[in-house]
Order: structure tokens, then C-alpha cells, then sequence
């Protein structure tokens, strides 16, 4: 994470808005902000994030054949950031390329992991979810400012004989609701392009409420997907680890699924949305604090800009 906290109080002096209402509207009550001047890129986060895998995974950045990165700020258009990454770790073997998928980037980018692992393609690879969402978020609008930040994960993924990992994936899109969040200008969309170098910035809209109770309904619907692909019941999950985008979805997706808050993670709290890189953030935090227990059943899932929503269903093999 950025070492910068910017608190709901530090965020009254940037915007209209109170620590009162971000925190009962979204359970936010800081989040990190990063900055390119303390090596804090996309590129800087992802590498992080990275080596920490590997360093936990006691794997060379050598052994990787495949690098996938969900982003949708990478630093440039073009190389992708995976490729940027790549070189920062010395990956030499690795192919490399990212995902845009909103939110569901981290669940995407896993997904093709996983069937290039199943279909023989790689043996260990690495999956990155980062945002620098602080460069696209509009610092006027409090809609959004409020709620959006900056983070990496990365987790490392091992073709074994042994059953477990990653049970399934699955994966969902709807084009036709694309405006309901996107970014206003950007890459080769640029309509005033004859008006000459006067570009309008690169800035995010959403249209919180709407993509509020989709949320809601798509995380629950394609849960239940995955629990009866794997024929599994609620009970039978040890964790859910959901996107971090706001606490009145995860707790209106634990009661649609049954399950109590206690077996959901959340860290919303200290570091707000950082879209696809909270799900490795969070599986990071509750791999270390212990709750991801040799055997069980993680429920991993998200919803975003697209829209796109995904789930798996993992057995924790560690
Ligand atoms: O990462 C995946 C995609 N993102 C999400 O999943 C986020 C989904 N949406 C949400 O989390 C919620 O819709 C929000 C947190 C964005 C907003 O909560 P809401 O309960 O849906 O509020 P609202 O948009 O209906 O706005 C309610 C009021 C409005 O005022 P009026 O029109 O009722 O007078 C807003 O202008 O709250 C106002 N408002 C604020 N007030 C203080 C909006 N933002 C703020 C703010 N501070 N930061």
C-alpha cells in the first residue's frame, strides 16, 4: 500500500462531504494515496506487491512462464504494465500482458491463469491486481473521491498434482451499461481531437446508485453459480473475500448468501476501493492474520466497470 493515508477528516478540506457520511454510506475511514515521488507508480506498487509474493512463495522471478496484471491505470497506454513489472523483477521467461476489467481484473486476469495452467500452457505464474485510481478520480466531484484509491496485490499460482486451488472461475460482462462507470476521456477516445493539444482531463464518472444495487444482485447471483457448479452450500465457506467498494454491498451480499459478517473479510475500512487490486489485498491481510485455513472453501468475487463481475471458489492448500 502507499505509505500516504488520507483520512474521511483530510478529505472534508478537499471536498463537500463529512467523516459522518463516508463512513455510514460506504464504512470508509481512510484510504491510501500514492505518489510517483516516493516510487509509488503502478508500476512501483505491482513490483512490491510482486516480490512479496515471491518472497512468500520462495520462488525466483525466474520460474515465472506467465505474468498477468488486472489494471485499468497502468502507467502507459502502452507496454502494458505486466510487461513493465516484468522487466522491474528480471521475469525474463515469463509472457506477460494485463487485463481490463474493471474491478473483476484481479478475477479475470486469475481466470485465464488458471485454464493456461489446466490446459498445460504455464506451471507458475503470477497474478497482480494494482490501481493508481487517484490519477483518474475527479478531486471535485465527492461522489467518487470519497470512496476511490491506490493499492497492489499479487499472488503467485503453481500447477500441483494435488486436488484444490482453484476450483472455478466465472466470469461476467454487460456492455450494454458501460456509461453507468468509465472514464470521460483517455487512450484513443478523444473526440475534440481536431481542436488541437486543448484536451479535457482524463476524469472518472459513475452513477453511484444505480451501480449500487447491481452490485448487490449480480455478486449474489454469480455466487450462487459458483457454489452450485462446486456443489457447495453458504455454510460450506470458510471466507468470503469480496470487493472492497462499499460495506453496505458486502453486507447485503452476506445476507443474500446466508453468511455471517464474521466469515466475510473487510478491510474497506483503511483503504476504501482500489477496484481490482482489493481482492489480493485483502487475501493477503487474511492470509496473514490467519483466517485462510488449510482445506477450506474462499469465496473470492467482484463487480465493477463494465460492467464485469466474476467469482471463484478456491480450497487454501497452504
Ligand atoms: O467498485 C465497483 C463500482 N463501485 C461501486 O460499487 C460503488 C457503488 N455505489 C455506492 O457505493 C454508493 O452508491 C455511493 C457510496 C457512491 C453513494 O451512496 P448512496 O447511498 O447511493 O447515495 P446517493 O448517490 O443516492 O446520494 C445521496 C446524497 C445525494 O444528495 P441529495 O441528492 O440526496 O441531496 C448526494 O449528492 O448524498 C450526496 N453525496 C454526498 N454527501 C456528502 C454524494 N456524495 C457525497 C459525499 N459527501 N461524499
Amino acid at each position: 500500500m502507499p505509505e500516504r493515508v488520507l483520512s474521511n477528516k483530510d478529505m472534508e478540506s478537499i471536498v463537500d462531504t463529512t467523516d459522518e457520511w463516508i463512513t455510514r454510506r460506504s464504512g470508509i475511514k481512510e484510504r491510501r494515496i500514492s505518489s510517483t515521488r516516493r516510487d509509488e507508480s503502478t508500476t512501483d506498487m505491482a513490483t512490491k506487491a510482486s516480490l512479496d509474493a515471491l518472497k512468500m512463495a520462495g520462488i525466483s522471478a525466474e520460474k515465472l512462464d506467465m505474468m498477468v496484471i488486472g489494471t485499468v491505470t497502468p502507467d502507459r497506454q502502452f507496454p502494458s504494465a505486466a510487461c513493465m513489472v516484468q522487466k522491474e523483477l528480471g521475469a525474463g521467461n515469463a509472457f506477460a500482458f494485463d487485463v481490463s476489467a474493471g474491478c473483476a481484473g484481479f478475477l479475470y486476469a486469475l481466470a485465464m491463469v488458471n485454464n493456461a495452467v489446466k490446459c498445460g500452457m504455464c506451471q507458475t505464474a503470477l497474478v497482480v491486481g494494482v490501481e493508481r485510481l487517484s490519477s483518474v478520480v475527479n478531486w471535485h466531484d465527492r461522489s467518487t473521491a470519497v470512496l476511490l484509491a491506490d493499492g497492489a496485490g499479487a499472488v503467485v499460482i503453481q500447477a500441483k498434482p494435488e486436488k484444490g486451488g482453484i476450483l472455478s472461475t466465472h466470469l461476467k460482462s454487460d456492455g450494454t451499461a458501460w456509461d453507468l462507470l468509465y472514464a470521460s476521456y483517455g487512450n484513443s477516445f478523444t473526440p475534440d481531437i481536431l481542436q488541437g493539444l486543448d484536451q479535457k482531463p482524463f476524469f472518472l464518472k459513475m452513477e453511484g446508485n444505480k451501480i449500487f444495487k447491481r452490485a448487490i444482485r449480480c455478486l449474489s447471483e454469480v455466487s450462487r453459480e459458483a457454489l452450485e457448479h462446486n456443489s457447495l452450500e453458504s455454510e460450506d465457506i470458510a471466507l468470503v473475500v469480496p470487493h472492497q467498494a462499499n460495506i453496505r454491498i458486502i453486507q447485503g451480499l452476506a445476507s443474500n448468501l446466508e453468511i455471517p459478517m464474521e466469515r466475510v473479510f473487510t478491510n474497506i475500512h483503511k483503504y476504501g476501493n482500489t477496484s481490482s487490486a482489493t481482492i489480493p489485498i485483502a487475501l493477503n491481510e487474511a492470509n496473514r492474520e490467519g483466517r485462510l485455513k488449510k482445506g477450506s472453501h474462499v469465496l473470492i468475487v467482484s463487480f465493477g466497470a463494465g460492467l464485469t463481475w466474476a467469482a471463484a471458489i478456491l480450497t487454501w492448500t497452504m
